[in-house]
């Protein structure tokens, strides 16, 4: 049966729900929620392979089985980044200053039926990160894009223990039906609007000029470092000649 989410966030059965438990959920859950920091979320193409694989093969086994539904091996998750279609579905990342990918998201579209467009949302932040919102903005900016490009449904599967997940997209306001272990979350989204296509291109930018940034710091850095390594190689080849 259709649950809301904070029916289940507040009791395991909805019918006790008391309107100042209600009350107190929805304060709780409103109170908690992120400051209105724009996170730099880049749409990765086939270039991040690599790196989308270390990121998953940087997961622990029950991090892997929250994410896949099963504790996948590092060939499984092999067998599923080279499987990626950078051109059919959408990958966005969140790098961190040193370049490592943080967070990824996987937005998988289901085979074309015509004018009911469905997409499914599978994310993963690494330990480190967590915490921080990335969750949730990844899932944000996945809505917008589905929204943009005609989605109408946008599913998460979710194993009914996984607490931030279904935060994340209880928050969004999906409706959930819960099957025994798993969960199936269900949003449906509004068509797209100037302002949604407008807000993604501006963001899509924005993040790219960021991964620059972090880019031309990085080889900064390594110069630098060089510059030092071989002035210290200098000063002793003085003293020792
Ligand atoms: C699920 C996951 C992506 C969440 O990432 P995150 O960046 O930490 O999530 P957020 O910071 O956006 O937090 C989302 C909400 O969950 C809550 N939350 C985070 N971790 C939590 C935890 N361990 N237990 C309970 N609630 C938690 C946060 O407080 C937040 O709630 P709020 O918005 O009401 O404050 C991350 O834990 C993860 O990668 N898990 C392993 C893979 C996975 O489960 N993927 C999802 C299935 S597709």
């Amino acid at each position: 049966m259709p649950e809301t989410f904070l029916d289940s966030l507040v009791s395991a059965d909805p019918a006790a729900v008391t309107p100042a438990a209600r009350q107190q959920a929805t304060t709780h859950a409103s109170a908690s929620r992120k400051p209105d920091v724009m996170v730099p979320i880049r749409s990765l193409g086939e270039n991040h392979r690599a790196r989308i694989a270390s990121h998953l093969k940087a997961l622990d086994k029950h991090d892997r089985y929250y994410r896949f539904g099963f504790s996948a091996s590092d060939d499984q998750i092999d067998r599923y980044v080279n499987g990626l279609d950078f051109e059919r579905d959408e990958i966005f990342g969140i790098y961190n200053r040193s370049l490592a990918l943080i967070a990824v998201a996987h937005l998988a579209y289901a085979p074309d039926t015509g004018a009911n467009r469905s997409a499914e949302f599978g994310v993963s932040v690494l330990p480190r990160s967590r915490g921080r919102h990335f969750g949730s903005r990844l899932f944000e900016r996945a809505v917008m894009h589905a929204r943009n490009v005609g989605v109408g449904k946008m599913y998460v599967h979710v194993l009914s223990e996984n607490t931030a997940m279904l935060r994340i997209a209880g928050h969004a306001g999906a409706t959930f039906v819960r099957d025994g272990a798993e969960t199936e979350g269900y949003l449906s989204l509004p068509p797209a609007t100037f302002n949604s296509h407008l807000t993604e291109m501006v963001e899509e930018k924005l993040a790219q000029v960021d991964y620059q940034f972090k880019v031309q710091a990085r080889q900064f850095r390594h110069t630098l470092a060089n510059i030092q390594q071989a002035w210290r190689g200098t000063d002793s080849a003085e003293k020792s000649g």
